[in-house]
């Protein structure tokens, strides 16, 4: 199985499907970002579709035929989504249903959206965590594959929280993802 990574960020969890030699065959960000050098320091093919209009008149359904031709390009059969700052529509969902996975840092349903740490730790809960789903229409809303949980102690601050979940989520994801290629 030929595995796609979407990332936007640091790059951690992408670092550790590589060292688990899942088969991964290209990496796709949308800004320049640590995953795409962590990409080509493996010799995996990176892709910048680079987004630089994040307006209200931003065309997200291009921007996501972009990115799904990309993945076409290089025959993905897998889609795992490791933090990318993007939110791809419909055409997206059309191309990879059931074969685009996302790893969350939160328990889902709690903390939607791309502060799921903050909101966690503003909110003062003392347990969060990770979530992997799958990948449906409504944002990160699909049947969940694997959760676990994680504590949050009374200095934490959204660093050193997302760091411990982070910890987590770069051993569960790959699991799962390789479960996934395994059939
Ligand atoms: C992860 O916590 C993921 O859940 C979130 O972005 C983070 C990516 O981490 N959406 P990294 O870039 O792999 O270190």
């Amino acid at each position: 199985m030929r595995v796609g990574v979407l990332a936007s960020g640091t790059g951690t969890i992408l670092d550790a499907m590589l060292e688990r030699g899942l088969p991964i065959v290209v990496v796709v960000a949308d800004r320049p970002c640590g995953a795409l050098e962590i990409a080509e320091r493996n010799n995996v093919p990176a892709v910048l579709v680079h987004r630089t209009d994040f307006g209200k008149d931003f065309d997200r359904v291009a921007y996501t035929h972009d990115v799904v031709d990309v993945l076409k390009q290089h025959e993905v059969d897998l889609v795992a989504i490791a933090g990318f700052g993007t939110i791809l529509s419909k055409p997206f969902v059309d191309a990879y249903s059931g074969h685009a996975v996302n790893t969350h840092p939160a328990l889902l349903p709690a903390f939607k959206g791309w502060h799921a740490v903050r909101d966690a730790l503003e909110f003062g809960v003392k347990v969060t965590g990770t979530t992997v789903h799958l990948v449906i229409e409504d944002v990160d809303s699909g049947p969940i594959l694997a959760q676990e949980a994680v504590p949050v102690f009374d200095d934490d601050t959204e660093a050193t929280l997302h760091e411990r979940i982070k910890e987590v989520e770069r051993r569960l994801f790959p699991e799962v993802i390789e479960r996934l290629t395994n059939g």
